[in-house]
């Protein structure tokens, strides 16, 4: 059966003066998995975000962690955000420390670590997120990417089983787009619980176990990326695009020139090697 860690059932909220952020939202996380969230601007899915993590507490509704329902006394605050962790969008919003080892040792420290635990805490959060070399740098002299590996840092450090990335790889060069992918790829294997959300129709295809698409502070559906991207109605209504591995298999298909009967590549090898497979163009590097 399966084990939820985190649940939102028919969770409202509206910022003041402002319509509904939220509206009547049912979601479940699956523990272990890799959840993206895809929705245009606006659509909520940081308001949500907000409400995983407990900074947000829902108008109407409940939220569930591992099934109990949220509280929000100081102390039950404190266990959930020890065991679910969130990167904001803007890395700025999240630094506060003078340089990067003091920002990512606090998270360790005001969980009760000692120095002892908390350096190692800290040295393996520097190693993963590529960035031991900054560990004495003011946080203000970094660059974009720099500082969000910081806050990635920071939150990694905690050892959370579950972690919300708001937007990760927004505002990143591709090099650095593809690494933060690879390093959630790591985290996930090793059993964190990846929950993020991108306007990145391509990763969210290739990547996600499931995604959950959102409009107006709704959900307008859940599913894995084959479903999800096979539905044109549901593309066009959350005013999605197609990735672009499935725009080439697509034209290959209704050309004739790959089968029906095929389930849709995901990967640029998985089409690469399908392409191969079917003797179209000799040996594809
Ligand atoms: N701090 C805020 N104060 C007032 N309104 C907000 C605030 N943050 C978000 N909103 C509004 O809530 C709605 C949902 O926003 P948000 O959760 O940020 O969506 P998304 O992350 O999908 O872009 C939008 O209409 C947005 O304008
Ligand atoms: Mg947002």
């Amino acid at each position: 059966m399966s084990e939820y860690i985190l649940e939102a059932k028919d969770v409202s909220f509206a910022y003041p003066g402002c319509t509904k952020a939220l509206d009547n939202i049912c979601v479940k996380i699956e523990k272990g998995k890799k959840i993206v969230f895809l929705g245009e601007n606006g659509a909520g899915k940081s308001t949500l975000f907000l409400h995983f993590n407990g900074i947000l507490t829902p108008q109407k509704g409940k939220l569930f962690f591992k099934n109990q329902e949220m509280k929000y006394d100081n102390k039950s605050l404190m266990n959930l955000r020890k065991s679910v962790g969130i990167v904001f969008q803007d890395p700025d919003t999240q630094l506060f420390s003078a340089n990067v080892c003091q920002e990512v040792s606090f998270g360790p420290l005001n969980l009760g670590l000692c120095v002892e635990e908390t350096k190692k805490c800290v040295d393996t959060a520097l190693e993963s997120t590529g960035i031991n070399d900054l560990r004495n740098k003011p946080t203000h002299f970094l660059s974009y990417g720099q500082k969000k590996r910081v806050t990635i840092a920071s939150i990694i450090a905690m050892n959370p089983e579950a972690i919300i990335f708001d937007e990760p790889t927004t505002y990143l060069d591709p090099k650095h787009k593809e690494q933060i992918i690879d390093f959630l790829e790591e985290l996930n294997q090793k059993g964190t619980t990846i929950i993020l959300s991108t306007h990145d129709v391509n990763v969210a295809y290739s990547w996600a176990d499931t995604i959950v698409v959102m409009k107006n502070g709704k959900v307008l559906k859940e599913g894995t990326p084959d479903v999800i991207f096979n539905n044109d109605e549901l593309i066009e209504k959350a005013n999605l695009k197609k990735p672009l591995i499935l725009e080439i298999y697509n034209e290959l298909k209704n050309n004739g020139i790959l089968p029906e009967n095929h389930r849709p590549p995901r990967t640029k090898n998985e089409l690469k090697q399908l392409i191969n497979n079917h003797n179209i163009i000799k040996n594809l590097p």
